[in-house]
């Protein structure tokens, strides 16, 4: 392998050049200067002395003038004399791209690859095959005929190990007509696309969702709608239970869209830190009082424990207010009829480089949530029981409104469950140093 300086060029060749060239012309130099003293009739050692004293000093100055024109000639030169097979400044470029890239030969043989693409395909070594890195038919198809062809081409691929990844490679023929098997003929570049195609795929999801949730209460109000229109327009008592219903579908669609910009709102400002600064102690409080009477109508005792200690965190008031609301709205809604509600403020301290926290329990002890649940409640639209969801309001978006304000506010939601037995839920939050 050739070692390069810092232009490129291999030392080797730079070395070379220096000491050929300078030394035919130092000899002319130092033979005129001999001649010139002897004419002059200088004594033999000053002669001598002169005569050495110029041959050196030829070389001397012819060196740098050699590796000077080298260094001019390969600047200007480098990127299209690589087919001579004596210039290897394509090397560099291929070692200093960020993506994968691997450049082939005419005959396929890989010549040199970057780091990304080492790292992709574990087993890519120069002078080997691509066949022997990746066993994928529709990569390996695409080069064979790239190569016989010299057109460009991409491919899409899903390539399994180490771990599974869709690639889309682009193949890109090199310089055409020559034989050199030294010389790179192809080019491929390849990109991860998973994570877009993941987004995508998330993305339409969470269209699908979305209409689907609005589609439901829409169908019901067309319905009622017609109803009205038709066998019911002349019967008061039906007219008004519709329009009951009527009134709680549209709340509802009216609660989802109110959900979906909130989401998209938290979505938008996910890298700014919040601004305010709150007092988490009197922020919950407010929170339990005002839900205080829906605990009562459903025959819940709530119960709030305020810590001693001020706990003041860096936070938006508004979003931590929809944090602890829809905490201990569910705690109401899922733990049942006639059950409790523990909501807990304590404060941690924080060991070594650990700021202090402050924690907030909302506890239940209704039903529970079984294990399997738990990774996937902060999901959009996850429900644990659709249907009883619905009938109690809500549109699933609630705890993915939690974990994106907490995620803002450098929080954690913990959830712990036991069957039959209630469920937990904590927010932790870092003080105010
Ligand atoms: N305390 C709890 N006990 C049992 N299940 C719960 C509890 N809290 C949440 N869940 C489950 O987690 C699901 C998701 O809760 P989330 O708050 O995101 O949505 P939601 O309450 O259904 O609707 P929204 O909050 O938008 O009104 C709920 O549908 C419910 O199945
Ligand atoms: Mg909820």
């Amino acid at each position: 392998m050739s070692v390069l300086d810092q232009h490129g060029i291999p030392v080797q060749r730079m070395r070379d050049a220096m000491l050929r060239q300078p030394t035919a012309a130092a000899l002319a130099a130092a033979a005129a200067v001999l001649a010139l003293a002897v004419v002059c009739g200088a004594n033999p050692w000053t002669a001598a002395a002169l005569t050495a004293a110029a041959f050196a000093g030829a070389r001397v100055a012819l060196r740098t003038a050699a590796a000077e024109r080298i260094v001019a000639g390969h600047r200007a030169s480098s990127l299209t004399d690589g087919r001579h097979g004596t210039d290897l400044s394509w090397h560099s470029i291929i070692d200093a791209l960020p993506d994968a890239a691997v450049a082939l030969s005419g005959t396929g043989r890989v010549l040199r690859s970057s780091r990304a693409a080492r790292d992709l395909f574990t087993a890519l070594r120069n002078g080997q095959t691509l066949d022997l890195a990746t066993r994928n038919p529709d990569l390996l198809g695409a080069v064979e005929q790239a190569l016989a062809t010299r057109t460009a081409a991409t491919v899409q691929t899903l390539e399994r190990v180490p771990v599974e990844r869709r690639l889309s490679a682009t193949l890109s023929p090199l310089q055409s007509g020559t034989a050199d098997i030294e010389s790179p003929a192809l080019l491929l570049v390849f990109r991860d696309i998973s994570q877009e195609e993941r987004l995508a795929q998330m993305r339409a999801d969470f269209i699908a969702n979305a209409s689907h949730e609005l589609r439901t209460p829409l169908t019901s109000l067309r319905g009622f709608i017609e109803t009205l229109q038709g066998q019911a327009r002349d019967d008061p008592e039906a007219r008004n239970k519709f329009l009951d219903i009527m009134s709680t579908q549209a709340g509802r669609m009216t609660r989802l869209l109110d959900d979906l910009l909130s989401l998209s709102r938290l979505e938008m400002r996910a890298h700014v830190a919040p601004q305010g600064e709150v007092e988490i102690n009197a922020l919950v409080r407010e929170v339990v009082d005002l839900l205080q009477p829906i605990a009562r109508e459903v025959g819940v005792a709530m119960t709030f424990a305020a810590e001693p200690a001020e706990c003041v965190v860096r936070g938006d008031r508004d979003e931590l207010v929809q944090v602890f609301q829809n905490l201990v709205q569910n705690a109401i809604k899922y733990g049942g009829r006639d059950g409790h509600v523990d909501v807990m403020v304590t404060r941690t301290s924080g060991t070594g480089r650990a700021r202090d926290r402050v924690i907030i329990e909302v506890r239940d002890d209704g039903p529970g949530i079984a294990e399997a649940h738990l990774p996937r409640l902060t999901e959009r639209f996850y429900r644990v029981d659709v249907a009883a969801s619905r009938d109690k309001g809500g549109t699933g978006l609630g705890l993915a409104i939690v974990k994106h304000v907490l995620n803002r506010h450098g929080g954690q939601l913990r959830i712990t469950s036991t069957l039959g037995a209630g469920s937990t839920f904590a927010v932790v939050l870092d003080l105010k140093g």
